[in-house]
């Protein structure tokens, strides 16, 4: 008789929480059993139980002051975390108190004491923390780690990483929580926890020190008084410029974010559709960060959150050769704000270039879904198999927190307007486990030789 499988509540039951939900009810039905559903807002928690009961189950709801008596009631094993940023530390901690496990989505959390808070109830407790980086699980994303773990390019001395987010995508930061750092740290935590943990993965290193510059340059007033938009309103659904304004969010013209967020606003007033040139903002959209790592690279980072199109490009520069990995997500915005996507999914190239060569371009993996094909990737590892996880991408707490702390370095270096040290942040954060050293002591760079690197196999050379 196989084991039970594992039993999930939920907690923060948006966007990002649809995902966890379609996984448990479809491809992970028999992986994990959905048994509690808790959110502050009634609206959302009734969309979530109507979904499960469509799937044929009867899945309990709670307000947030029904948490414990959730886990008290439901008896989870795991706890997958999917609030506002603000408020993960509140329900890792009390998860982990009350004897579960904790899935949780990025960032881990938004400062340093939070943070404190957080690996603290991890040693009292025990229990586990997995922090939802789909980013590490994405096809193309492994490919770039095996070249670097390879040693084809040799000892990496320096990077270069440029995030650009759309004015669909982007936007969507500076319409509603996201838009207060008191609620999502700003962009360099929020967002770019995602790179930072990148960074630190594929490099197998953390930083030592940051020095950031940030500003905010293109989602205020004058921006929208100069694109005509003056009878602008204080959200979409009751602005005079709606139909003029490419950044418009139609909530009413869209079930998923009608039913989600329009229908359930009475409750708290969470208004998902604020107008993106408001002088309330108060986060960057236009971020500059010099990283220098433990291991002696210095990375040179951009993320901006009002581009024409959306993607990135990450270099790795060696002491034997460089790699590029080159991302076009999604190619524009048109005039109504919905977009126009490449050839599915997205269009990636890497080319390697080793010292006295020929640069060659790598055949890629195939990837199915958003984010790169991470979330699929990763939904198996979290819901079925973490066995065999050569490239380390299941990421913990540790990860979690010095990815984190980099955002929150770079946001102290904002203010103080200089570097800022990662030691002694977070006092006795554990460093993560890094994984092999990627620039480990063969690593001997002779021939375009796919029978030793089976990656190479149907490169191009250029
Ligand atoms: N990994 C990714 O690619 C990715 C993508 C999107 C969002 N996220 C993360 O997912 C999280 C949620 O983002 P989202 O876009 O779904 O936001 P959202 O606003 O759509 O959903 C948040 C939910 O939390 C609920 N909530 C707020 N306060 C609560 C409380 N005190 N107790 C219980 N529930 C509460 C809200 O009512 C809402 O239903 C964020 O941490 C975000 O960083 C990750």
């Amino acid at each position: 008789m196989p084991d039970a499988p594992p039993r999930y509540a939920i907690v923060g039951l948006g966007h990002r929480a649809t995902m966890y939900l379609n996984a448990l009810l479809g491809e992970h039905a028999r992986d994990g059993a959905l048994v509690g559903l808790c959110d502050l807002n009634p609206g959302r928690l009734d969309v979530a139980r109507a979904k499960v009961r469509a799937a044929g189950l009867e899945v309990p709801g709670y307000g947030a002051d029904g948490f414990d008596r959730m886990i008290g009631e439901t008896a989870p094993h795991r706890v997958i975390v999917a609030t506002p940023d603000n408020i993960h530390a509140q329900y890792i901690v009390r998860a982990m108190e009350l004897g579960c496990d904790v899935i949780t989505e990025k960032p881990l959390t938004m400062d340093a004491d939070a943070c404190a808070r957080i690996l603290d109830a991890r040693r009292r407790t025990g229990r586990s923390i997995i922090v939802g980086f789909n980013y590490r699980y994405s096809p193309v994303r492994t490919l770039m780690k095996q070249v670097l773990m390879s040693g084809i390019i040799g000892h990496v001395k320096s990077a270069t990483f440029e995030w650009l987010l759309d004015t669909h995508h982007g936007a969507d930061y500076f319409r509603r929580w996201h838009r207060r750092k008191a609620n999502s740290g700003g962009l360099f935590v929020h967002k770019a926890t995602h790179h930072f943990d990148l960074l630190n993965w594929w490099l197998g290193s953390v930083p030592r020190r940051v020095t950031a510059l940030g500003r905010r340059v293109f989602y205020r007033p004058e921006t929208g008084d100069a694109l005509g938009l003056t009878d602008r309103g204080t959200r979409c659904a009751e602005c005079a410029a709606f139909p003029r304004c490419g950044f418009r969010l139609d909530m009413a013209g869209d079930a998923h974010l009608r039913a989600l967020y329009l229908e359930s606003e009475a409750h708290d007033g969470y208004l998902r559709d604020q107008c993106v040139f408001s002088d309330e903002i108060d986060i960057e959209d236009s971020m500059n960060a010099m990283i220098e790592f433990n291991n002696g690279v210095v990375a040179n980072y951009t993320l901006t959150a009002y581009n024409p199109c959306e993607g990135y490009r990450v270099v790795f520069d060696g002491n034997r050769g460089r790699a590029e990995l080159l991302n076009i997500e999604r190619q524009a915005v048109k005039p109504d704000g919905s977009l126009v996507r490449p050839p599915a999914p997205e269009q990636d190239r890497i080319v390697v270039q080793p010292h006295f060569a020929r640069p060659y371009e790598l055949a890629l993996p195939p990837a199915e879904g958003l984010h790169g094909g991470g979330d699929r990737v990763m939904l198996r590892r979290l819901f079925r198999d973490a066995s065999n996880d050569q490239y380390g991408h299941v990421a913990d707490e540790r990860a979690g927190a010095w990815s984190a702390m980099v955002g929150m370095a770079a946001n102290a270096s904002l203010l103080r307007d200089g570097a800022v040290e990662l030691a002694g942040l977070v006092p006795d954060a554990p460093l993560p486990d890094l994984v092999a050293d990627p620039f480990g002591p063969a690593a001997i760079w002779q021939e375009f030789d796919p029978a030793r690197y089976p990656f190479l196999e149907g490169a191009r050379v250029l």
